[in-house]
This record gives structure tokens, C-alpha cells and sequence, in this order.
């Protein structure tokens, strides 16, 4: 789904859109929608209709992100059972066209979207699609439907995490450049904006000071069919901390190639069969500019997340020279070398279990920079509930919840209504002093005594709080 995700934010940017909402929306047992929003161009009718066909190539600027004119259909229907396009253009008010997938199937035939509700869908996102602009929304998305009832909130977490690194990701040249896109949680029926996610961008090629001197240097190949295909050869520092390093993939997955069309990239790492991938070479990262029409070398595999190269790649590698008269194989050796040479120069961190739901979004992605996640373990979330006067929280080391005392809660909103996501600073502290205990199997007397004496410290600090407030 990311990944159709992604195809539907190549059309907006084509669109010319900069700003970009991924809404789910959702009531308190399911996920209903996903809808993107774009402040791009728009269409107007007779483009609606363009665009609701399938195969028909428009004329492509250059660096143009749409290239076979199926994108928007296939993504689309591929998750979900109707697809719904609404928009308007600075001339034209709102249009709309609906295509279900048992029509994609049948004989691509689509319907038409009563004008009246298209322009209402569309005022209803007015902040991005007024002047102009485009909603796309899916309906019954497969992945959604199977969540159980109970489940929607962890599953949403999960999945809009891992949409805004994948997002951060193959757009971050773009987001760079001034591109926004926001992920949003909208209650689905009042539409309520419950949490947005701001996309930053994730460099894979971000750090700081190079692994090892003498790189990035470009290697040129010459490929059969297409000429010369420059690589920029990377070495990262060892063992980075930098979420470009580490946000990318599993550990093994992070090294290789990363393929760029358009900006856009298009694969994340592997090497395409040209070596394994193994722990010595973690520290290599090539990237490489697709070529206009090198689609006889470099094709887009199925999944859409990866490049499939023919075997001429393979050889104009092997002959490749850097300005130096390096060999890519060189390049490998240095960095191996660097990776064996990195040592153990910075501490170890222990993996720790993530904070959850209640937390600030930013803060959960600051923590997920710094450490790794402790696999299996549920995330840590905070509410705010009942508890007896002399609580300041309390732990459920079952589900992983950190319960806050609900009748000290104004100690941290003062006048304004605490939402899911408040008092940020007092809680990301209960997280570095207890997050540990959620990590642990068996707690010894000495930790249950911590667990006590950190209440009794926090209860006489947030009853001082509410005192000096109302003095
Ligand atoms: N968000 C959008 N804003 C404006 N036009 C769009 C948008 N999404 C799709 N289109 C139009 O629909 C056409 C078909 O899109 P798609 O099926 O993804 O094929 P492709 O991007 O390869 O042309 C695009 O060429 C574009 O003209
Ligand atoms: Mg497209």
C-alpha cells in the first residue's frame, strides 16, 4: 500500500501540487478512507476523463514522474474497491469521476460524481484544494477491512509510521525542496484532525563527515544500449546514529544501490544481484541517476519499489573507473575496511521498547532516531484515567500502559483542553525513567522501590504545580 501511496504523490507533484495530506479516515472501531489531497493543477473534465483511462499516454513534460498512464488506476484498485477522483482546476469548479474495480476489471468504464458533492468534498479540504486542486479517495481499502474491531488505533499507528519513512524516503529530494506532506488522522465523522504526521526528509546519503577520505567519488560505466551511467560511490561513518543511516531498512537492506528517477527514488538499497549483501559492506551506498530511456537496462520490477537491471549493468561495472582510475571493487574493499577499522569507537545502546500512543509524534520519531526498536514488544502508550490521590501514575505491564492520574492533568494544560498528545515533556521523562521496566521480565523488590519513591516525588511535585498555579 505504500507504495501505491507513493504513486498517487508522483501525480500530484507532476500536478505541480507542494502541498500534500494522506488523510485516514476513521471513527472509533474502523479505518473507512484513505484520501490524498493535493493544491496541484487540478483537472477538468475532459482531463478527468483522460486520466480514468487506462494506458493513455499523455504528452510527458521532461522529468516528468508519470510515464504509462495506469498509476492512479492500478495503485488505486489494487487496495481498494473504488476509486474516487474529485477535482477542480483555477477555470473549472468541481468534477468527479468513480471507478470501481470490478469495472477496472470488466472494461475500465467509469461513472460520473454529482458536481455538487464533488465541490463539497473538495471545500471540505479548502485549505489545500482551494484555488485549485485534486482528492483522491479510496473506498472499502482491503488492507483496512481486515482489521479487527478493537484494533484500528494500533493498527493506524503502525501503518502511518511506516508510510511516513517510506514516504520520507523516496520523496526526500522533494520534501527538501519545499515539498509538504502531511499524513492525517481524521475522526470520520466529525472530522476531527486526531494527529498529523509532518514528513521530513530521510537523506540516505545525509551524514555528516564522510567513512572514509577519498569518497563520494562518481564512477562511470559504460552500459550496452545506453551509455554512461554514473555511480556516486559512498562510504557512511561507522555505526551512525543518523536516521539516514539507520530509519532506511533492516540492517542488511540499507547497503547498495539507490535508484534514482526523477529525483524520486525508486529503489532503497540491494545489490541487484550484483554481490550479497552482507554485514561488512554495510557501510556502501551507491546512488545512481537513472538515464532517460534506459528502460532496455533499468526496469521497473513489479512491486514498483525496486529496479531489475540487465546484465549489461553487471559489466559496465566490472570496467568503471572513478576520476582516480579506481575500480568499483576498490570501492567495496575501502568500505569493508572502513567498516572493520569503525570498531566500537560509540557506546552501544541497549534496543528499547518505542513509546506508543499519547505521546507527541515527534517525540516518538526522535526516540525511533536514537535507538533501535526491541522487537515483539508493544509500544508504550500514555492515558489519562481515574486513579486513587495518591497516584501519580501507574504501570499495566500487561498491555504497556503508562496511566496518568486524571485529576492532576490541568497541572499541565493549564486553561487549555489536554488533547491525546498532551503534556509532551512530562511524559517523554516517565518514558526514559520507565521504559526500562518494560523491558524486563522480572522485577526485583529494589525496582518496585524505584517505581514508588519516582510516584511519591512526581505526586508532591505536581500537587506544588496546581498550588502555585492557582495562587
Ligand atoms: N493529483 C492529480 N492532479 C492532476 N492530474 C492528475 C492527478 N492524478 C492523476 N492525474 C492525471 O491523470 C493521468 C493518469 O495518471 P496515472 O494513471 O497515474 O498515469 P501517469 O501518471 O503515468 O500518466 C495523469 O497523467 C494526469 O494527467
Ligand atoms: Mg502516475
Amino acid at each position: 500500500m505504500y507504495e501505491a501511496v507513493a504513486d498517487l504523490i508522483d501525480n500530484s507533484i507532476d500536478a505541480g501540487a507542494d502541498r500534500i495530506e494522506v488523510r485516514f479516515l476513521a471513527d472509533d472501531e474502523r479505518v473507512r478512507n484513505l484520501l490524498l489531497v493535493d493544491n496541484g493543477n487540478g483537472m477538468d473534465e475532459s482531463a478527468l476523463d483522460a486520466a480514468m483511462t487506462v494506458g493513455l499516454r499523455r504528452a510527458y513534460r521532461s522529468g516528468s514522474l508519470g510515464k504509462f498512464g495506469a498509476g492512479l488506476k492500478a495503485a488505486s484498485l489494487s487496495n481498494a474497491s473504488s476509486l474516487t477522483v474529485l477535482s477542480r482546476t483555477a477555470e473549472t469548479g468541481g468534477a468527479g469521476r468513480r471507478m470501481e474495480a470490478r469495472e477496472y476489471a470488466a472494461d475500465f468504464s467509469c461513472g460520473t460524481v454529482d458536481t455538487s458533492f464533488a465541490a463539497a468534498l473538495l471545500d471540505r479540504y479548502g485549505h489545500i484544494t482551494s484555488p485549485h486542486g485534486t482528492v483522491i479517495r479510496w473506498d472499502r481499502v482491503r488492507a483496512f477491512e481486515t482489521v479487527a474491531n478493537d484494533g484500528a488505533a494500533r493498527y493506524l499507528s503502525e501503518v502511518i509510521d511506516a508510510l511516513d519513512t517510506h514516504l520520507e524516503l523516496r520523496f526526500h529530494r522533494f520534501i527538501t525542496e519545499g515539498l509538504r506532506i502531511d499524513i492525517v488522522l481524521e475522526h470520520a465523522d466529525t472530522g476531527e484532525v486526531i494527529e498529523v504526521e509532518n514528513c521530513e526528509p530521510l537523506d540516505p546519503f545525509g551524514y555528516r563527515l564522510t567513512g572514509k577520505r577519498g569518497y563520494p567519488t562518481v564512477f562511470r560505466a559504460d552500459v550496452e544500449g545506453i551509455g554512461t551511467v554514473e555511480l556516486t560511490a559512498h562510504i557512511w561513518p561507522a555505526r551512525s546514529r543518523d536516521p539516514g543511516f539507520r530509519r532506511v531498512g533492516p540492517l542488511l537492506g540499507r547497503q547498495g544501490f539507490y535508484f534514482f528517477r526523477h529525483r524520486r527514488l525508486v529503489q532503497a538499497g540491494g545489490w541487484n544481484g550484483y554481490r550479497v549483501a552482507e554485514n561488512h559492506l554495510s557501510l556502501a551506498r551507491v546512488s545512481i541517476n537513472l538515464p532517460e530511456d534506459a528502460d532496455e537496462v533499468f526496469r521497473l520490477n513489479v512491486k514498483k519499489d525496486g529496479i531489475v537491471a540487465s546484465p549489461a549493468f553487471a559489466r559496465g561495472l566490472e570496467a568503471a573507473r572513478d576520476d582516480l582510475g579506481r575500480t568499483f571493487r576498490q570501492y567495496l574493499e575501502d568500505a569493508e575496511k572502513a567498516y572493520r577499522e569503525g570498531g566500537s569507537r560509540t557506546v552501544q545502546r541497549p534496543a528499547r521498547v518505542y513509546p506508543g500512543k499519547g505521546l507527541e509524534p515527534k517525540v516518538r520519531k526522535t526516540v525511533k532516531n536514537e535507538f533501535e526498536e526491541l522487537k515483539g514488544q508493544e509500544p508504550i502508550s500514555f492515558i489519562w484515567v481515574p486513579l486513587p490521590d495518591d497516584r501519580f501514575f501507574e504501570l499495566d505491564r500487561e498491555d504497556h500502559v503508562v496511566k496518568l492520574n486524571r485529576r492532576y492533568r490541568d497541572a499541565f494544560n493549564g486553561e487549555r483542553r489536554g488533547g491525546l498528545n498532551d503534556a509532551p515533556v512530562m511524559k517523554s521523562l516517565l518514558y526514559l525513567q520507565l521504559e526500562e521496566f518494560f523491558r524486563m521480565n522480572r522485577w526485583e523488590q529494589k525496582r518496585v522501590d524505584q517505581l514508588e519513591y519516582t510516584n511519591t516525588v512526581l505526586l508532591a511535585a505536581v500537587r506544588s504545580q496546581l498550588d502555585w498555579m492557582t495562587r
